[in-house]
């Protein structure tokens, strides 16, 4: 099975490589390195031992994705690439719609001309909105609050249509929740862009001396602590469910699945375990609450284990101690020595 990974150069594309890898099946990544770094994908295969063969074109590039497709046989995509910024994705909307959702047309224009039928998409948590009821299942209504979670939907709806209009394809949109940690050799980790809106790398680069102090976005929730509580799962349980999916997933449908763990960590719950796991402090100031954010947000993750046969095995302390691995290792990210 040789699977075409979009956005295989990123944070959990690369750590999807690895397990595919590991599973023992072929993988070949195409991305533009908007955001995602080569050295990622040659640690990989220094990982697995394993050759990760690379295309570097856009995900809107039809010729690049029907040849890639050809040249390595492949029979079904995982379909990462993408923008990911909340806000930017406020500031410039064009961007998101149109890498997010006309990217997402035109590879699936492409995939038509090809006889692949099997699609991963990565979707997120974010197209719940606010929670109606907790722990969130499939079920739940849909709806988004910015540019980035409509994209989302957005493909989501189109996978839909699509599968309605021919049937022969299987499609499991994959829910996010809140991806964290990294590879547990440090080779491989997330790496963002300039001053980090997520909370695992902002403590992180606290931890490592990079910034002064977390601001914490409210102390005035209806959560354990008064902070946000979200279900944050290691990056490598994401990756390892992406294999499942491609696994057991078989017959013709179109599928929305959550992975998650099903638990819930407040910000400070966050803060401890990094200081526990990194042997640094962690210093933070309590700030007003950030707008769009929720109180809580955690999974029902039954719907992954009945239909694929996966569930996560990482505990809080496994991701802080990953996570911190990474970054100590890797203080600057992949760009240390100025290359990509
Ligand atoms: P990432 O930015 O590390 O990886 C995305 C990859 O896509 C990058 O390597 C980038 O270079 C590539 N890319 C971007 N635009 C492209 C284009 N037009 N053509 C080809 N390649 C392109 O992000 P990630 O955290 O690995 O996220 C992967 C996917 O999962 C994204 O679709 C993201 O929206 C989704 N997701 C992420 C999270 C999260 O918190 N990390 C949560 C939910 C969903
Ligand atoms: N937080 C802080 N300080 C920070 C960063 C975050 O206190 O500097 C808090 C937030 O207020 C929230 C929690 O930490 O309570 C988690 O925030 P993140 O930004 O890490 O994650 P979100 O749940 O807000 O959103 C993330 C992605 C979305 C995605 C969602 C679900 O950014 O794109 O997870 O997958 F949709």
């Amino acid at each position: 099975m040789t699977v075409l990974i979009t956005g295989g150069a990123g944070y959990i594309g690369s750590h999807t490589c690895v397990e595919l890898l590991n599973a023992g099946m072929k993988v070949v990544v195409v991305d533009n390195l908007a955001n995602g770094h080569i050295k990622a994908l040659t640690r990989v295969e220094n990982l697995t031992g394993k050759s990760v063969p690379f295309v570097q074109a856009d995900v809107r590039d039809q010729d690049a994705i029907i040849e890639t497709v050809a040249k390595y046989n492949c029979d079904s995509v995982i379909h990462f690439a993408g923008l990911k910024a909340v806000g930017e994705s406020v500031e410039q909307p064009l961007d998101y719609y149109n890498t997010n959702f006309a990217g997402t047309v035109s590879l699936l224009t492409a995939l038509q001309q090809t006889s692949v039928r099997k699609l991963i998409f990565s979707s997120s948590a974010t197209v719940y909105g606010q929670p109606n009821y907790l722990p969130i299942d499939e079920a739940h209504p849909t709806s988004a609050t910015n540019p980035y979670g409509r994209t989302k939907l957005m493909v989501e709806w189109l996978l839909q249509d699509l599968f309605t209009s021919d049937n022969s394809w299987t499609i499991g949109t994959l829910r996010y929740f809140n991806p964290v940690g990294a590879h547990e050799s440090g080779l491989i980790g997330e790496d963002p862009k300039g001053v980090p809106n997520n909370l695992m790398p902002y403590i992180a680069q606290v931890a490592v001396g990079m910034r002064k102090e977390l601001q914490v976005w409210g102390n005035d929730y209806d959560t354990r602590d008064g902070t946000g509580e979200r279900d944050y799962i290691h990056v490598v349980d994401l990756a390892r469910g992406h294999v499942k999916a491609l696994q057991n997933l078989n017959d013709p449908q179109c599928t929305e699945i959550n992975l998650g763990t099903g638990n819930s960590y407040s910000v400070l719950d966050m803060v401890k375990g990094f200081e526990n796991a990194s042997g640094k402090p962690i210093p933070y100031q309590f700030k007003p609450r950030r707008a769009g954010d929720i109180a809580t947000c955690y999974a029902d993750p039954t719907k992954a284990k009945q239909l694929i046969d996966w569930e996560s095995e990482f505990t809080l302390e496994e991701m802080c101690r990953d996570h911190w691995n990474w970054q100590k290792q890797n203080p600057k990210g992949y760009t240390e020595d100025g290359d990509n």
